[in-house]
């Protein structure tokens, strides 16, 4: 009994100490609506916010899927662990004392395996960590440690340490410690031989960086060869149920309040370069560490702060990584700057040369949008006075801006590239229309690839179904805290007809002979997009006043017309349409662009009289039955002329321009 009352005693002290706004925004883009929270529920995959956290309550609530509960409920739920832990958990991040003791033993069996895994690598941690600190083995490393500048706070602070040169010196600790094996094995710390079955440590030889949840678990490890070992520079965990290496920030637990503060994160490429900047003060800095930037980390970062700095290693490598994560981090909406150190230098020897005033001074001077980047880097490697050379570089940065996905901002960019290059916006919207539209297409599959996903998980078809809930990305189980590897996809905007916007787009591009052409076959009334209709309209008032009907003409207008804009030289080969992508480019190059708007004038056409079927169709539902007879004419006389619309080819349909009255 006493025992219980302590733990009452206790939960209500984390529950109070513990805010679950910020325990929640660790996997939560939250926004403020009245009094509560709302964001995309990391339990389930939605494109449009059903969660709600309301603070003044202490409680979150899905509307989609049903979650809910306080902020030991969040935490079980999301890093998959009982409730014993789930209060430990937030006991540690929020300095709360608790005493030692066994879990609950309730727990089913897979929870109990995710916090002996998790127990594992707690125990490793120190292990490690106490041998960097006190073995006589460690000397090397300790040296080594000295060398590279980093102080004993520091290496406590991240945990740092180091496994021994020894086959298997650790799991013989760790089983003598009472460590069950099995867990040591799941948590990637212990290996087994092929051949003979032996048993040996994954870390051997290797100063040791703790990979840590956002809440400060750790959850992996990185190992650095030192000098002289053998093998790889660096060995990572492999995954686990609880380490799941595409979604995993190293450093995100120190820098997450940091890159709130600051609002931006600054995001380089190595665990030294993590800690050396926080050790100089610079402490909104994370890594991918290991791996290629994802999109997942991506959308975990921006749920901090929208601003991201990326700074990498100033070699040939380090660059194209950053080059090749930029679009990454462009498609995940995140604002992107890029840095060049100078040449030889990484993040890590640059402040540990210069200190950290030098390294943000260097920020504030030299750190670039990345178009202006991409134009320097062009500049510096010569490439930038060749015409052909300097086109693939722009092509380069619109496949770049391609991926963007906010309008304002995608127009904002091509404003900016047009005064770095001179080069029309026309060009540039042109080509940006066809690499935009293989983005988007690339961003339907995957849409589609998740609902089938998730389709077979409501079916019941996990591929483990003795660890379904854990291998399966979108359960929330605990290898997925944050519902990991379930892509998360900003709302899908309305879509426009594409007849409509085509149409529009032949009208500015061709000027004058095809607004001409295009208006002697339709009227306003063909449009059923009112704003595409507006945008007609504008057109051929403009063509009545002689005022050349450019794209320039039209950005400079109120909205929504610079959205208008965009969109139609953007987006008019949307996903959904047939054909995609060798349909785009056929049209792109419009060959015989009256052709085209023919095309695009008969399906007008077909859904104009389609709407006027259904129009007089309503009529007939409150029509006397002196006007009946008569409607009815008339709907068959629209069936009529749209089924000969339908079944005759443009070309036959309407005349070719010189044969216009
Ligand atoms: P670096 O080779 O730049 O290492 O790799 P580093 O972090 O700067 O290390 P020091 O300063 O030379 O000691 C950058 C990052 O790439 C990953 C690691 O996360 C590393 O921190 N990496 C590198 C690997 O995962 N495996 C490797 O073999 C090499
Ligand atoms: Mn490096």
């Amino acid at each position: 009994m006493a025992q219980t009352r302590i733990t009452d005693h206790k939960k209500e002290e984390i529950r109070d100490a513990a805010d679950i706004v910020d325990v929640v925004s660790d996997y939560v883009k939250l926004k403020k609506a009245g009094g509560a929270f709302t964001g995309l529920c990391p339990f389930h995959n939605e494109r449009t916010p059903s969660f709600y956290v309301t603070p003044r309550l202490g409680i979150f609530k899905c509307f989609g899927c049903g979650e809910g509960g306080d902020v030991f409920n969040f935490v079980m739920k999301m890093e998959g662990v009982g409730f014993v832990e789930a209060m430990r958990s937030l006991a540690g991040r929020y300095n709360i004392e608790l005493p030692e003791e066994e879990s609950s033993e309730s727990a089913d069996a897979q929870t109990q395996l995710v916090e002996g895994i998790y127990h594992a690598l707690r125990f490793a941690g120190v292990y490690y960590h106490q041998t960097l600190a006190a073995e006589d083995s460690a000397a090397a490393a300790r040296d080594y440690i000295g060398r590279r500048g980093l102080t004993a706070a520091t290496t406590r602070k991240w945990g740092v340490g180091y496994a021994p040169d020894a086959f298997d010196a650790f799991y013989k600790h760790a089983l003598s410690s009472g460590i069950n094996e099995t867990y040591l094995h799941e948590a990637g710390l212990i290996k087994y031989s092929e051949q003979n079955q032996q048993v040996y440590d994954t870390f051997r030889g290797r100063l040791m960086f703790p990979i840590f949840s956002p809440s400060g678990k750790v959850i992996g490890f990185g190992g650095r060869i030192m000098e002289g070992g053998k093998g790889p520079k660096y060995i990572n965990s492999p995954q686990t149920k609880v380490y799941n290496k595409s979604e995993v920030i190293y450093g995100i637990h120190m820098a997450r309040n940091e890159i709130r503060k600051h609002d931006q994160s600054i995001l380089v490429e190595g665990y030294m370069d993590v800690i050396s900047l926080w050790q100089h003060g610079v402490t909104n800095v994370v890594a991918t560490s290991g791996t290629s930037i994802t999109p997942e980390q991506m959308r975990r970062l921006a749920n901090y702060s929208p601003n991201l700095l990326m700074v990498y290693d100033a070699d040939n490598a380090g660059q194209n990584a950053m080059l090749r994560g930029l679009d990454v981090a462009l498609q995940a909406g995140l604002h992107v700057r890029l840095m060049h150190l100078p040449d030889g230098e990484d993040p890590d020897s640059f402040v540990q040369q210069f200190g950290a005033e030098s390294f943000i001074n260097y920020t504030r001077k030299e750190a670039k949008d990345f178009i202006s980047f991409m134009v320097q880097h062009a500049e510096d490697k010569g490439e930038w006075d060749d015409p052909m050379s300097r086109k693939q570089v722009v092509s380069r940065i619109l496949a770049s801006i391609a991926r963007v996905s906010d309008q304002v901002l995608r127009e904002t960019l091509i404003g900016h590239l047009r005064k770095m290059t001179g080069i029309g916006e026309r060009a540039l919207y042109a080509e940006l229309g066809s690499l935009a539209a293989a983005v988007r297409q690339e961003e339907a599959r995957a849409i589609d690839r998740e609902r089938r996903a998730q389709q077979r998980e409501m079916q019941g078809g996990a591929p483990h179904p003795a660890e379904g809930q854990f291998q399966n990305p979108g359960s929330g189980g605990a290898s997925a805290p944050a519902g990991a590897g379930v892509p998360r996809t900003r709302p899908v905007q309305v879509r426009r007809p594409a007849a409509e916007k085509e149409i529009i787009r032949l009208m500015i591009e061709h000027g004058d002979g095809m607004i001409y052409y295009v208006g002697n076959l339709i009227g306003p009334d063909y449009f059923t997009d009112p704003e595409l209709r507006q945008f007609y309209e504008a057109i051929t008032a403009c063509y009545e006043q002689e005022i050349p009907a450019t794209i320039e003409h039209f950005t400079a207008m109120e909205p929504p017309f610079p959205r208008l804009v965009s969109e139609v030289f953007i987006e008019q080969f949307a996903v959904s349409e047939v054909g995609n992508a060798k349909r785009s480019r056929s049209i792109l190059r419009d060959t015989d662009p009256y052709a085209t708007a023919r095309g695009a004038v008969k399906s007008l056409a077909l859904q104009y009289l389609s709407q006027q079927i259904e129009q007089v169709n309503q009529q007939l539902s409150y029509a006397g039955e002196d006007e009946r007879s008569e409607l009815y004419r008339s709907i068959t006389e629209l069936r009529k002329t749209r089924l000969q619309i339908e079944k005759s080819h443009a070309d036959a349909l309407y005349p070719a321009p010189d044969e216009m009255p």
